[in-house]
């Protein structure tokens, strides 16, 4: 299941059954997986739904593409691999001749591959430019926010995406330390303002979290897209949203629980006159975390949470 070709694959999905039980049940026909990666979750829908099933997958990063187009190769015309972002995934599905879809997969955050490719700045494990865009071609780089942003701006990434509670000092230990190129010269400045924890994790996480967040505008992204994503869905259709990051956790809660509810007045008004109309059921009604067993094969499911709603 987790090899790309007879090789080990380089990413290994995380609620990778659970996921797939929810979104090959009732005959589900059309996929959409918006966060291809190495393609691990990709495959297995492919592979558990019908042999008449197709998928479409997404994802910014050309090595992704390149990695899962070899891996639903065997599928052939059954799965097609395209570089965009989910937020135009209506544009591309349209362009592609489909207007709805049974399934759409969301897997938040950053891949093992990503993380373990030196030159893009995603880990402090390896020296090398500050960049941790998912696609180096568009948007700015870690380096130009820590060089360009002013010293209350990046105080306030670190304490909103990283929950740094040392925010104020590491951002003023980065505006006193720049121009910063490196990850290795990031990683230093933040070590050196927070100093010793207690803490097991290197002291430069939550800034490398925070950054990367930052870079990718991630949850405004996550929170532009879901809507329209749900849009997408059949009748019956459902969407399954994996993310490692409680402020991801509570924007995917929060618009399931807006999208299922028929008013949305505020609790003051006596008289509904909202017109909301619920347009799903959530089917968790608390997030599904990785069982004992996955947790000892795969540390990065420990933050793993997994959200699932299904079109009325
Ligand atoms: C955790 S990995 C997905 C792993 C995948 N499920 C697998 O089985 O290998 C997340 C992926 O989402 C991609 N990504 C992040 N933001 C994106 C966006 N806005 N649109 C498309 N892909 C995105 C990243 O490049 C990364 O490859």
């Amino acid at each position: 299941m987790n090899a790309v070709h007879g090789q080990e694959a380089p990413h290994r999905p995380v609620l990778y059954q659970e996921t797939i039980q929810y979104l090959t049940a009732k005959h589900a026909k059309r996929f959409l997986d918006c966060t291809a990666g190495a393609g691990g979750h990709s495959e297995g829908l492919l592979r558990e739904s019908s042999t008449d099933s197709e998928l479409i997958a997404l994802d910014l990063d050309s090595t992704a593409i390149a990695l899962s187009q070899a891996r639903l190769a065997p599928f052939g015309k059954r799965a097609r691999v395209i570089q965009a972002s989910y937020l135009q995934a209506t544009e591309v599905l349209k362009a592609e001749g489909w207007d709805s879809v049974d399934g759409i997969l969301m897997d938040l955050g950053v891949s093992s591959m990503q993380l373990d490719q030196a030159e893009r700045g995603f880990s402090f494990r390896y020296d090398a430019p500050l960049d941790m865009r998912f696609d180096p071609k568009q948007g700015q780089s870690a380096a130009d926010l820590v060089n360009n942003l002013s010293e209350s701006d990046l105080a306030q990434i670190l304490w909103e995406y990283g929950e740094e509670k040392f925010s104020r000092r590491i951002a003023k230990a980065i505006v006193e330390a720049r121009p910063l190129y490196t990850t290795f010269e990031l990683a230093e400045v933040a070590r050196k303002a927070v100093g010793k924890t207690r803490e097991q994790q290197d002291q430069a996480t939550r800034t490398f979290q925070a950054l990367r967040i930052a870079v990718n505008d991630e949850l405004n992204v996550i929170s532009q897209a879901v809507p329209s994503l749900i849009e997408l869905l059949k009748s019956k259709g459902r969407i399954a949203i994996i993310s490692f990051h409680s402020l991801e956790d509570r924007i995917i809660k929060n618009v399931f629980r807006q999208a299922s509810l028929d008013c949305i007045c505020p609790p003051e008004k006596l008289i509904c006159d909202c017109g909301h109309q619920a347009t799903v059921k959530v089917l968790t009604k608390r997030p599904i975390t990785a069982s004992e067993d996955e947790l000892h094969t795969n540390p990065r499911s420990r933050s793993a949470k997994l959200r699932v709603a299904e079109k009325l």
